[in-house]
């Protein structure tokens, strides 16, 4: 019987799930029956973690509770802290992460995975981000704030201050809008591991290596790079077609299921506008985005290639100062929500993933 490969699994099924859909036609976002664009502009992002875990969302004291939880379970183990001061100063943050999360998985992680170690890991997260930019940088590491909510107190452990009700809330719609997304590789690396009946410890620990590599998670901030390189509107056109002439991509554009405008990218353009009137780089990323759309028409026709979510997430991030190498972190911190809700939706009907290979090599000579 002839084999079929299909590369990169484009358009196969491997899961039913109840968490989110993504309609990549229409160009629409739904987390649990809401609309993701609504949570992002009206709830909290530990509310939204409640609904992804709990399938609704939380009453006033259920919420009350979960704040609580993510208050307690912020603080770095003692032995996380340890293991920041001895890795190698070269260590991309996401390999920190990698490592300082795996760190975490003792003897008390096992299948099934529970919402309480959900509420740890996702927690602590944004502390290790923190604590690492200041280790770095050789200064003394910020504890997390007694009162704040999950995103504004990332944005004080980084800079020591209260941060903006404007940057939480541009941040927070940021967290929200990317905390889950249908059957991406990182995700599907989660939902993998979990179904060996692995802890979840493992099975995030394998999806941070997924969201790492450029063509997932690793974009955002090679936005920033293309843009500054851009430099000015004027320059635009002329870069963009050396780029493509070379066969290179565009970082921020295309999409394997949109084949139209990312909701997400549209919501945060939106947000970012209101949030940086008349900010020349936000202009030009407006104008990078219109031109390099009109050329990825002429060289890629029919491909449908527009921005996708890291294109404006790079402005949001920028806008709220966070430095471009903590993007790919940030945005991690999000989405490890989505993960989480992944892996203990997949206990609940596991089935081991074992896919088949064709082999094309030799047989042995007798
Ligand atoms: N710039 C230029 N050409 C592109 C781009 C781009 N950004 N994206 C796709 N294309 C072209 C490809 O060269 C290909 O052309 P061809 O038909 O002549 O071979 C065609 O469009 C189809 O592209 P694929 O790479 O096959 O599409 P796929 O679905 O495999 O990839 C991906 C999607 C990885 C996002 C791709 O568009 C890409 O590399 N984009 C740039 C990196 C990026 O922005 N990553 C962040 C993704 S968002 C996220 O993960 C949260």
């Amino acid at each position: 019987m002839e084999q079929m490969i299909i590369k990169g699994l484009e358009g196969i099924t491997v899961a039913a799930t109840n968490i989110s859909l993504v309609d990549g036609d229409h160009g629409r976002l739904v987390y649990r029956a809401y609309w993701a664009k609504d949570l992002a502009l009206q709830h909290d992002f530990e509310e939204v973690c409640y609904l992804l875990w709990h399938g609704r969302l939380p009453n006033e004291i259920e919420l009350k509770k979960l704040k609580n939880d993510f208050r307690e379970q912020r603080r770095l183990p003692a032995h996380l802290v340890e293991l920041l001061k001895i890795l190698p100063e070269n260590m991309p943050m996401m390999s920190v992460i990698r490592t300082c999360i795996s760190a975490m998985g003792d003897g008390s992680y096992q299948w099934p995975p529970k919402v309480e170690e959900a509420i740890k890991i996702t927690a602590v997260l944004p502390t290790i981000i923190a604590a690492r930019s200041h280790l770095l940088k050789g200064e003394n590491v910020i504890d997390p704030h007694e009162t704040l909510d999950h995103v504004a107190n990332f944005l004080y452990m980084l800079n020591g201050e209260i941060p903006l009700g404007a940057h939480s809330k541009v941040l927070n719609a940021y967290f929200v809008l990317t905390m889950e997304h249908g059957m991406n590789a990182s995700t599907f690396s989660s939902r993998v591991i979990a179904s060996t009946e692995s802890d979840i410890v493992s099975a995030i620990t394998g999806a941070i290596g997924a969201m790492k590599g450029p063509l997932h998670g690793g974009a955002p901030s090679e936005v920033t790079a293309m843009l500054d390189e851009i430099g000015s509107k004027e320059n635009a056109e002329g870069w963009i077609r050396e780029q493509l002439e070379k066969g290179k991509k565009l970082m921020g554009f295309g999409h394997r299921i949109y084949k139209t405008r990312d909701p997400r990218a549209e919501a945060l353009k939106e947000m970012t506008s209101q949030l940086t009137k008349e900010d020349p780089w936000l202009d030009l990323a407006v104008h990078v985005e219109a031109e390099a759309i009109r050329l990825l028409e002429e060289y890629k026709p029919g491909r449908k290639l527009y921005t996708n979510v890291e294109f404006y997430a790079a402005a949001v991030l920028r806008a709220v100062n966070m430095p471009a190498e903590l993007f790919t972190p940030t945005f991690t911190s999000s989405r490890v929500a989505g993960w989480t809700a992944n892996v203990m939706e997949q206990s609940l009907d596991n089935r081991i993933y074992r896919p088949s290979s064709l082999y094309n090599g030799g047989m042995p000579k007798d």
